[in-house]
């Protein structure tokens, strides 16, 4: 069975490795030979942590790595794949474009899967010749550690195709779910709100950053508070997904609220930018407040 990973960064990697893992050939593409290198080494250090730990032998994380080549055309790296999982960067444009090519050049029989947060999977299918075998696989990261699979079926997907997405899922070791394709899908329709009423919340001065969080996490047992996991996936990213909710559903209760706006215009994206809710200058092991929302 073969696979084609389209990008190698954050989440191409953590599907290149769970597939390559799980016995299956896959052919890694990016643009460029350094986002490639880049991706094997991250895969490579993730596999050295599974050995250490005891999870994985030193010869299977040989194997994996064996399983894994490496290409920057992707005409070429999805010539033979039975599945492609696309993990491109986040933008509508870039993954239609991307699909049609898929279409032209991957095998006839072949499955086509996008690992999207936010981009309806019934506009991507529209792209291709192959509607019903268009899918969305929406992995969780980081990827080898996390159990879900939101298996995102687009207006036209196949029973068959769908069922054949869930079975290669349960292989990975994975518990794949079933959802329909709608704004935000179920993962992010229910994630995304929380994390904006939080920051409504803080905005309004119910309570400040560390009382949110610790409410949530304490009380709700959340492994993490709202707004620390708001700084995790970039508040860039809150803020665009919160827009598709917002303009896909027509609900104003799916507004983005304001000081997550002026944030993200502000540059304060969080980790990545080195602040956000907390400051992350010092590294992500230790919780520091912004100086912002000192009180
Ligand atoms: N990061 C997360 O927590 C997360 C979680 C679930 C889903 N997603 C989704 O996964 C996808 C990838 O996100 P990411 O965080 O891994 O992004 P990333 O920026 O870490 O990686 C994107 C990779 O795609 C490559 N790329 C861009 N254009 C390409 C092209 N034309 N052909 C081949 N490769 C190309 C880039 O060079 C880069 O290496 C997005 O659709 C995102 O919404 C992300």
């Amino acid at each position: 069975m073969n696979v084609a990973v389209i990008g190698s960064g954050t989440m191409g990697n953590g599907i290149a490795h769970v597939f390559a893992q799980h016995g299956f050939a896959v052919a890694l593409i990016d643009i460029n030979q350094p986002a490639l290198d880049k991706g094997l080494a991250t895969i490579g250090k993730n596999l050295d942590r599974q050995v250490s730990k005891g999870s994985l032998a030193e010869t299977d994380k040989t194997a994996t790595l064996g399983r894994i080549s490496t290409h920057t055309s992707l005409s070429e790296g999805v010539l033979n794949a039975d599945l492609v999982v696309e993990a491109a960067t986040e933008n509508v444009e870039l993954k239609l474009n991307i699909f049609r090519e898929i279409d032209q050049y991957a095998p006839e029989h072949a499955i086509l899967a996008t690992n999207t947060s936010s981009i309806s999977i019934t506009r991507i299918a529209a792209v291709t010749k192959r509607p019903t075998q268009v899918i969305g696989m929406h992995f969780m990261n980081p990827v080898p550690v996390m159990k879900l699979v939101e298996v995102i079926r687009g207006y036209a997907t196949s029973d068959e195709v769908t069922a054949r997405v869930m079975e290669m899922s349960r292989q990975l070791g994975k518990t794949p779910t079933e959802v329909n394709d709608y704004p935000g899908f179920v993962a992010n329709r229910i994630l995304m709100p929380m994390i904006n009423e939080a920051i409504i919340t803080l905005h309004e001065g119910v309570a400040g950053v560390e009382e949110i969080d610790t409410v949530m996490k304490l009380g709700m047992a959340h492994p993490m508070g709202p707004l620390q996991l708001a700084d995790f996936i970039g508040l860039d990213v809150c803020l665009a997904i919160m827009r598709v909710l917002h303009d896909g559903l027509g609900n104003p209760k799916y507004a983005p609220c304001p000081l997550l706006v002026n944030m993200v215009m502000a540059g304060r994206l969080g980790v990545k930018s080195g602040e956000g809710f907390y400051s992350w200058t010092h590294g992500t092991k230790e919780l520091v407040l912004a100086e912002r929302f000192k009180r």
